[in-house]
């Protein structure tokens, strides 16, 4: 008989590559949106999703949710806003109640969370500080069950709606760079993270809230330079890169903050989210998730923007 797993976030970027990898799996998806209307997604195969109106404010919908499921993969989150409160409300309090709905079903469902290498500095920015929030959370009222906490990097890949802008000026040959030049980034296909969550469900349990950050197999990580001579390997054009001093970045992102305060929109560059853009480590290690499940990552930079720059040029970008 298939298996059942709740999946929140499937109308993100991330959840989207999720919501495939764990379909062809042959996982039946239960999965959670908040968008009144909903396009089918012939592709995917039929009959494995049943999708769930609700979001991580409402207990009654996340009780639906999880009835009936062995896992649940913790995907939703809030990765732009302009105050604490609005990241928390997502990161931090959408988890507990997620747990709260999850204590109904016997036995627990086996939870997978999808952090953020960002949980390691949460001092950061408000973003990163909720992650790391949230992850307690979980670790704290979810003891008793099964749970594992994923730390990606900066994750790209065909519809990523962030990292557009940064591949489009890069596609015009030239390409911004953002904090030191010798700052190191540890990156990831999306593709490659969908496998590791499929491969975490599968794994026998492994140790008892364990906390795994994830890579695309480059130790060491990236320099910006690393980034941009890669993309230029692949578009076959120089790209030009032009350093932003930090001072300019604050004063846009201030900027910014002021007005989506002002107007009421949830700003994506915030002081925040400067000083996690120009920290000079998000190197990460993935030798304890490859131990414990056995995975290992098939896209290096280069092969990964190959296929996210492809799928551009066929106009397949929004998240499918
Ligand atoms: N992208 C990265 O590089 C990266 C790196 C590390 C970790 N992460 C983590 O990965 C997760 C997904 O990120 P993403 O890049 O895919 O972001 P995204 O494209 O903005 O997707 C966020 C998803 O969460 C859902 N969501 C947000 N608030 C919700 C709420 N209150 N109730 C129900 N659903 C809610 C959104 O639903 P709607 O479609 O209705 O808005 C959407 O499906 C996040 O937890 C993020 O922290 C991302």
């Amino acid at each position: 008989m298939p298996r059942t797993l709740a999946l929140t976030g499937s109308t993100g970027f991330i959840g989207a590559a999720l919501l495939r990898k764990l379909i062809r799996a042959g996982w039946n998806v239960r999965a959670l949106h908040r968008q009144p209307f909903l396009r089918p997604r012939p592709e995917m195969g039929c009959g494995a999703i049943q999708w769930i109106h609700g979001c991580l404010e409402d207990s009654e919908s996340l009780h639906h949710l999880v009835q009936g499921t062995e896992a649940v993969v913790h995907c939703a989150g809030a990765i732009r806003g302009a105050t604490a409160a609005e990241f928390r409300r997502v990161n931090v309090e959408g988890v507990m109640r997620l747990v709260q709905a999850c204590r109904k079903v016997r036995p627990f469902p086996r939870w997978v969370l999808i952090s953020s290498l960002a949980a390691r500095e949460p001092h950061l920015s408000d973003y990163a500080g909720s992650k790391r929030e949230g992850e307690d959370a979980l670790q704290s009222a979810a003891s008793d069950m099964m749970r594992t906490v994923l730390r990606p990097p900066a994750v790209y890949g065909p519809g990523d709606r962030e990292t557009l802008p940064l591949v489009r000026s890069m596609q015009f040959g030239v390409s911004p760079v953002l904090g030191r030049r010798n700052s190191r980034f540890s990156m990831l296909f999306v593709e490659d993270l969908a496998d590791a969550v499929g491969r975490l469900l599968e794994a026998a349990a492994p140790r008892a809230g364990a906390t795994f950050e994830i890579h695309d197999g480059r130790n060491g990580g990236y320099t910006w330079a690393d980034l941009i001579q890669t993309v230029a390997r692949v578009i076959r054009k120089p790209i030009r890169p032009f350093r932003i001093p930090d001072a300019v970045l604050y004063a846009v992102a201030r900027g910014n903050l002021l007005m989506a305060r002002v107007f009421g929109y949830a700003p994506m560059l915030t002081p925040g989210k400067v000083r996690e853009l120009t920290h000079p480590d998000w190197v990460c290690n993935d030798t304890e998730l490859r131990r414990a499940t056995g995975w290992s990552p098939r896209f290096l930079l280069e092969a990964g923007m190959r296929q996210t720059l492809q799928q551009l040029r066929h106009g397949r970008w929004a998240a499918e």
